[in-house]
């Protein structure tokens, strides 16, 4: 086991004292960059990357080089769940995922499979021991899924959607029938984190990208419900360390006491929540991660740094902040800009951090 050199994320996570604040952007790995366009040119496509372990390794480093950032990410997807399920996912250019089946009757979704993830899902698990070994203990790891309500919209949508007119329409039509593909999505998704931490991951993070499209009733019952259940069987302990276990429902800010109550040591937050507000809600029982908007790196250098030193004072002095981007870093964003982010933090977290 290689020793870890950087562990400020993890300890943040678990709201232990850091000497500066720690820093992963979501999607860091990404079309932004000029290496990454390279990377997947070479390797075909998207889906390409992600099933070849030495590419996906490759492109997972490439933020590292460029930036001083405290946490790598696995690169996949939270897609590769329902793909392994049998739907057949495929990227068309510019239109985002697709799936060639969906899943539309109560027959749909006793007829889909639960994966083995260590199986099913090698190739992700070789991305996870591939990429520890090459990451040879400078920062920690991140494996992750998709949440279960959030993979179920896709699977149901058959692709991206607005309205979520089909998912929503078998949620308020058929509840038992949703409930039954929640059930198996908590199942497999609870396996391949298991896997991926068992492979090497050294925190996991749950995308909840669409909770926040439910009503405040419904989040509880068809997205927070099977999230709890997944933390609960969670594998904690590895490698003699804590796996801290994130969760991030985009939209959640109302929500933050609740998902606090499964046992998650940290909430992601989007931008449209005050961290100081989220601090003094459950600041006491999880640490907090965010919450840039992604858009305030289109701004110049100086607005830039301004909205890093908002964000810094909003949490306030000590522990238990890991900074991120409110939502993924887009494609557009001039990697330069990202250099002015992490410059600012460098400059100004450490003052936050004096006993
Ligand atoms: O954060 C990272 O760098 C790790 C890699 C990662 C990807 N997708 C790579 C990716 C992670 C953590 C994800 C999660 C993911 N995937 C989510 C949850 C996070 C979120 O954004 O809310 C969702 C909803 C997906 C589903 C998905 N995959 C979509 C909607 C798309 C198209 C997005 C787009 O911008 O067109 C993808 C494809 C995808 N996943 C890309 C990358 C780098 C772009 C693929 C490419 O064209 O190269």
């Amino acid at each position: 086991m290689t020793e870890l050199k950087n562990d400020r994320f993890l300890k943040a996570l678990m709201r232990q004292p850091v000497d500066r604040t720690p820093v992963w952007m979501m999607r860091q790995a990404g079309r932004y960059l000029p290496e990454y366009r390279a990377s997947r040119a070479q390797a075909g496509s998207f889906m390409d990357l992600c099933k070849n372990a030495d590419f996906a390794c490759e492109v997972t480093l490439q933020p590292l080089e460029r930036y001083p950032l405290d946490a790598a990410i696995l690169f996949s997807d939270i897609l590769t769940i329902p793909d392994a399920m049998g739907l057949g996912l495929y990227f068309e250019t510019g239109e985002g995922p697709k799936f060639k089946k969906t899943v539309t009757t109560s027959a749909d979704v006793d007829q889909l499979p639960v994966p083995d993830a260590e199986r099913d899902l090698d190739y992700v698990m070789n991305a996870v021991s591939t990429i520890r070994r090459e990451l040879n203990g400078r920062v920690p790891l991140i494996g992750f899924s998709g949440s279960p309500w959030t993979l179920a919209t896709y699977m149901v949508e058959g692709g991206s959607s607005k309205e979520f007119r089909h998912i929503k329409g078998m949620l308020y039509r058929e509840p038992e029938v949703l409930h039954a593909l929640l059930s198996k999505l908590a199942e497999a998704v609870t396996d391949y984190l298991n896997a991926q931490i068992r492979a090497g991951a050294q925190a996991v993070q749950i995308f909840d990208s669409w909770g926040g499209a439910l009503g405040h009733r419904a989040y509880r019952e068809f997205s927070l419900a099977y999230m709890d259940k997944i933390v609960k069987g969670l594998i904690r302990e590895h490698e003699g360390r804590s796996v801290p276990v994130i969760l991030f429902t985009k939209g959640g800010g109302q929500w933050l006491e609740i998902m606090a109550d499964t046992g998650a040591d940290a909430l992601g937050l989007d931008w449209t929540t005050s961290l100081t507000d989220a601090r003094t809600r459950v600041g006491d029982r999880v640490a907090l991660q965010g919450n840039m908007d992604p858009c305030v790196l289109y701004g110049s250098a100086k607005a830039i740094r301004e909205e890093v030193a908002a964000i810094l004072a909003e949490y306030g002095q000590g522990t238990g902040h890991v900074f991120n981007l409110g939502h993924g870093i887009q494609q557009w964003v001039d990697p330069d800009h990202v250099t002015a982010f992490m410059d600012a933090l460098q400059e100004l977290s450490p003052a936050y951090h004096e006993s």
